[in-house]
């Protein structure tokens, strides 16, 4: 497990499949991911299957909140595109519980990620994705001390229109820079 004060990451089971498929259906929730088409559980399952063989460092995590005595799942996150030799990898999340949108879940979860990037894989640059539509995610990355670096201009197309990409990123050292970040 990887554990924060209100939030911990543990290994996606099978059994988290039918939550996944629920929350990616979800036009709110799959507006700003690579999803755009309904997922069905057989892709879930395809989904877990390839995921199940990756190497340990890429494999997804499930993101659980603290709740009473127990934990309850509530979206994934993970590292992939992994460049060893420049020790740099991509992340992306999810959470699919709107319920506990804004209430600073998010920020806490990328910062617990950010932590085990660099203190524990060792890595050097951890970077992501988000569209221009998402102000929600980009201030979530802003507050974990993400950067904008730049912007892959309508390099993304939804409801009829283009949307940019904008690329943030942390070096390891902006975040040894800021201890109050970890
Ligand atoms: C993006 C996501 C991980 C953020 O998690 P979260 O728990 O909602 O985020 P936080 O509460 O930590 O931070 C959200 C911030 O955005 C702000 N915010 C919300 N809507 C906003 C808007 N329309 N414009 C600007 N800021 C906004 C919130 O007020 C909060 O900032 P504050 O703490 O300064 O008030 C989560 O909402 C999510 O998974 N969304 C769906 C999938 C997704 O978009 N994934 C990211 C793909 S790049």
């Amino acid at each position: 497990m990887i554990c924060g004060n209100r939030i911990r990451l543990r290994g996606v089971e099978r059994s988290d499949l039918r939550k996944f498929q629920e929350w990616l259906n979800d036009p709110e929730v799959a507006e700003n991911l690579s999803v755009y088409l309904p997922l069905s559980m057989i892709d879930e399952e395809q989904w877990f299957d390839g995921v199940s063989r990756l190497q340990a460092d890429e494999k997804p995590l499930a993101i659980e909140v603290k709740e009473g005595r127990g934990w309850r799942l509530i979206g994934n996150l993970g590292f992939f595109h992994l460049e060893w030799a420049n020790r740099c990898a991509e992340f992306g999340i999810f959470i699919g519980d709107k319920s506990i949108w804004d209430k600073g879940y998010g920020t806490e979860t990328v910062r617990l990620l950010l932590r085990h990037g660099f203190e524990t894989l060792n890595l050097h640059r951890i970077y992501l994705r988000v569209y221009s539509t998402n102000p929600r995610a980009k201030r979530a990355y802003e507050k974990a001390g993400f950067i904008l670096e730049g912007t892959m201009r309508e390099a993304v197309y939804r409801h009829g229109r283009y949307a940019d990409i904008h690329i943030m990123s942390v070096l390891r050292s902006e975040w040894n820079a800021v201890p109050e970040g970890k």
